[in-house]
């Protein structure tokens, strides 16, 4: 197999022979599993244990590959992570970094045969209690949980309803395959009647603010608005009380005001419906609002995870420091805004070192050689740097407690991190200097929770501390 990389390094170029080559691979992967896809397989086979009860879904090492006819996309690249029974887990980052992919790996939408699963579980703590691993199910399994116990909301509801087909008709066909009615002669189980599905969309419509729920049940989706077609999307999500919604960027095609319509009404049924929410967006207002856990994704991997309070609060890597700096805010009105510099990786020739090692601020030696593996720095954060590592954050408090040092002088000290990364004093440069110059960005309006009362000796000290924006109709 030609190795596209070492191809293009030593001549810069791909011949068309070396292109035939690398399609010619792709295809014979592809069909390779394509076929292990389309085997007869045991439950054994697609059943599996949950590593935590109170967990929904477990992304355990996930790889999602789109085999191109110029090299392998690696979409999503050794993805990990949990989502608790009831919790809204947010996942954030720049456009191309396997948000969407991840959560279609998990509802088996990825678009094949060009795009595969290739390696990794995904396991789903059923209503009925068996586990599933999702990444290897048969179709017709899948068929059963997703739109009943999973469901999706998407980006733009225009290209996701069916243009020629009424509301009515669209919301009727997921209640009829998926619920069931009760037969007034026998009393048992039959698929949902047309009188109670019809019923079931009208009382739904209502649910999520519809005015008039039975006149817009016969319409068609291009006599709504957009914001009216995003509330059918969701009343059509909420249709089989879903234990998992997925919400991809559910705001982002709509204006703003609309936009926190939506997020209220997201918000309602997050507290109504009971179930958990995997929301992706770009926006981390809406992040702040609206979940308990974030995930930060860049070029396919998770780079960062934690509480809100731990990413909003002490931000650990480069990176998502960086986007709380490219966030708008009223105070910045007027000046020019940040933006991180450079791109993402070219995701067909991933280098073999740190990703972000290119736009990062405070580039270290080791990540020109080496990809950094997330590393637990507290019982819920989790960050993928050279320079965060275990202890780093209890250090970095102390420290401010007592001494504050002149920022110089600990970026002087970053000078001594490569050659020693383990070091617990490692992390203080990143987040004291970035939260100090990035102050005037990330400080908001009025966050939700007060900063811990640590009293600075200088100003210096107001650095770390919280620098968390919880309004998204400011930020918006
Ligand atoms: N059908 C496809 N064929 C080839 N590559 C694809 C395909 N779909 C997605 N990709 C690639 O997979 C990567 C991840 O895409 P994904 O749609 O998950 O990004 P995203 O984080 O959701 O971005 P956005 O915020 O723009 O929606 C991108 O590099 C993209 O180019
Ligand atoms: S590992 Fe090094 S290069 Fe990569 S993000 Fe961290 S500090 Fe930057
Ligand atoms: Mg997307």
């Amino acid at each position: 197999m030609i190795n596209m990389e070492k191809a293009k390094q030593k001549k810069g170029y791909l011949s068309r022979q070396e292109e035939k080559q690398i399609a010619k691979d792709s295809k014979r992967q592809v069909r390779i599993l394509e076929k292990e896809k389309k085997r007869k397989k045991t439950l054994d086979e697609y059943t599996s244990v949950m590593q935590d009860e109170n967990n929904l879904v477990e992304f355990d090492n996930l790889n999602t590959n789109f085999f191109t006819e110029r090299g392998v996309v690696k979409a999503v690249n050794g993805v990990n992570f949990s989502i608790k029974k009831g919790a809204t887990v947010g996942i954030v980052g720049e456009s191309g970094c396997g948000k969407s992919v991840t959560a279609m790996s998990l509802m088996r939408l990825i678009q094949g045969p060009m795009g595969q699963i290739v390696d990794g579980a995904i396991r789903y703590n059923s209503r009925s209690g068996v586990v599933y691993d999702m990444a290897k199910m048969p179709m017709k399994e899948v068929y059963k949980i997703r739109g009943k116990e999973i469901s999706m909301i998407f980006q733009e509801p225009m290209t996701s309803l069916n243009p020629v087909v009424r509301i009515g008709n669209q919301l009727d066909e997921v209640s009829k395959i998926h619920l069931k009615s009760i037969c007034p002669k026998t009393g048992e189980e039959i698929p949902m009647t047309k009188e109670d599905a019809k019923a079931r969309s009208i009382d739904m419509l209502g649910k999520v603010g519809i005015p008039a729920p039975a006149h817009v049940y016969s319409r068609f989706p291009h006599e709504l608005s957009g914001g009216m077609r995003q509330r059918v999307m969701i009343s059509m999500a909420l249709l089989c009380d879903p234990s998992l919604i997925i919400a991809d960027e559910p705001t982002t095609a709509l204006d703003v005001t609309v936009q926190a319509q939506i997020l209220e009404l997201l918000a309602t049924i997050r507290a109504q419906f009971g179930g958990s929410i995997m929301l992706i967006t770009h926006d981390l207002g809406v992040i702040a609002e609206m979940t308990d856990y974030v995930i930060i994704m860049y070029a396919g991997r998770i780079i960062e995870e934690g509480t809100v309070d731990e990413i909003f609060y002490n931000p650990m890597h480069p990176y998502t420091i960086a986007l709380h700096k490219s966030k708008p805010t009223i105070s910045s009105e007027g000046k020019r805004l940040f933006n991180i510099p450079g791109n993402v990786p070219n995701p067909i020739n991933m280098p073999s070192h740190c990703f972000f090692r290119s736009r990062c601020s405070h580039k270290c030696e080791r990540g020109a050689t080496e990809y950094p593996d997330l590393v637990q720095i507290s019982e819920t954060q989790k960050v993928a740097c050279f320079r965060a590592c275990p202890g780093s954050v209890e250090k970095k408090e102390q420290k401010l407690e007592t001494t504050i040092e002149p920022i110089e002088e600990t970026i002087e000290t970053t000078a001594t991190i490569d050659e020693a990364p383990k070091t617990t004093t490692e992390i203080e440069p990143i987040a004291i200097e970035t939260a100090e110059k990035s102050k005037e960005s990330i400080t908001v309006e009025t966050p939700k929770k007060k900063p811990a009362t640590k009293k600075p000796a200088t100003a210096k000290t107001t650095v770390t501390k919280k620098p968390a924006a919880r309004k998204p109709k400011e930020t918006e």
